[in-house]
């Protein structure tokens, strides 16, 4: 049995977790900075880090003692250190070297990107009888990880060998969430409160525009979108920029356009989604390797349309992994679940170990 820490704080969640065997969740401790960030409208960097240094500490204990084990029980201590905000990474990091080298433990540095995918493979302790897959029959898979930093397409040939197929190239999926959550005037973080409005509403009555950037593109964009999404709720704009004035403001619609409105931005931005993910299958099986599933993770990945239309795919013969609903946010599961491969194929760090803003191709 392999017993495993890990943490977790790229961005504005304190998160640690104990996994046992790269499955079994033992504990999954998330401290939100929600309220922090809330009146800024987004995460303010220098706060995120002042909290994580203040939560760091007692989410590690909670950790380990939900989990029922001791720090000398572990096996090894995982640690998110690549991407995400450097001032966030650093007290993760930081946390991780410290207890490696006090209790002369394996370090593992994880990608969080490629650690969201791993989610659907994570079951509470309570569930993990049930029998986890066999590889052979999960990979060669298509992966799409989408949350409020990144929307990317993937091809995945085993947990630790992934390659990118395609991404955004303006903003990610969640990221456009949240600022059509803000035109609508719903709070923050918008990305839910929009899903749950979106359920509500008639997606025909508005009409906006899916961006496909051409027929073999692999790549996604949002920002086409927000833009039709602004001109809705607030008319043409006359002027530019910041001298811009619009015709009305959200406070003008009504609640029924407000849902219609939600359930149109959430119809065009699954169906962006959704229509890559086949275009990905298409050309993994034109090259030879017929993906066998689709992985999914992120933020977005607890939108229940993509839910959905996610499940879908399974007529096109594919299993499809969704991450329990507690895995799809930013966790520490998902790091340690992940790193109990690379510590099996002897991907270990030492101290030196960095804290990376970008993502890795
Ligand atoms: O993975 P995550 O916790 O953090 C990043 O790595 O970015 O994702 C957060 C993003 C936010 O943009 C949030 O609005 C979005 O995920 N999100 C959703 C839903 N739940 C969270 N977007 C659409 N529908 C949801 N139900
Ligand atoms: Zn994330």
């Amino acid at each position: 049995m392999t017993l495993i820490l890990g943490i977790e704080t790229s961005c504005d969640e304190t998160a640690a977790a104990v996994v046992t065997d790269g499955c079994a969740v033992r504990s999954n401790i998330i401290a939100s900075q929600h309220h922090l960030h809330e009146k800024y409208g987004g995460v303010v960097p220098e706060i995120a880090s002042r909290a994580h240094l203040q939560r760091i500490v007692p989410v590690l204990e909670e950790a380990l003692a939900q989990a029922g084990v001791a720090f000398e029980d572990l096996d090894a201590i995982a640690v998110g250190n690549r991407p995400g905000l450097i001032g966030s990474l650093l007290v993760g990091v930081s946390a991780a070297k410290a207890l490696a080298w006090a209790l002369s433990k394996p370090l593992i540095g994880v990608d969080h990107v490629r650690a969201h995918l791993y989610a659907g493979f994570l079951k509470p302790l309570e569930n993990s009888e049930a029998a986890s897959p066999s590889l052979e029959a999960v990979f060669p898979a298509v992966g799409l990880v989408v949350s409020g930093g990144h929307s990317s397409l993937f091809r995945v040939d085993d947990p630790l060998r992934t390659t990118l197929l395609g991404r955004t190239i303006d903003d990610a999926v969640g990221e456009a969430y949240d600022k059509a959550a803000v035109m609508l005037d719903l709070g923050y973080p918008g990305g839910p409160l929009l899903d749950k409005l979106a359920q509500r509403g008639n997606p025909r009555k508005f009409d906006l525009p899916r961006s496909l950037l051409g027929p073999e593109s692999l790549d996604f964009s949002f920002s086409g979108l927000k833009t039709a999404l602004l001109y809705s709720v607030r008319g043409q704009p006359r002027g530019k920029g910041r001298e811009a004035a619009f015709e009305r403001s959200a406070a003008d619609l009504s609640e029924a356009d407000k849902r219609d409105l939600a359930a149109a931005f959430q119809e065009a931005a699954i169906d962006a989604l959704i229509v890559k993910v086949h275009r990905a299958i298409d050309t993994l099986t034109r090259d030879g390797a017929a993906p066998r599933s689709l992985l999914l993770g992120g933020g977005v990945s607890a939108n229940s349309l993509l839910r959905r239309r996610a499940v879908e795919l399974t007529q096109r013969g594919l299993r499809v992994y969704l991450p329990p609903m507690d895995y799809c946010l930013d966790n520490a599961a998902m790091i340690a679940g992940l790193a109990h491969h690379q510590l099996h194929a002897g991907q270990v760090d030492d101290l030196a170990l960095p804290v990376i803003a970008t993502a890795s191709l």
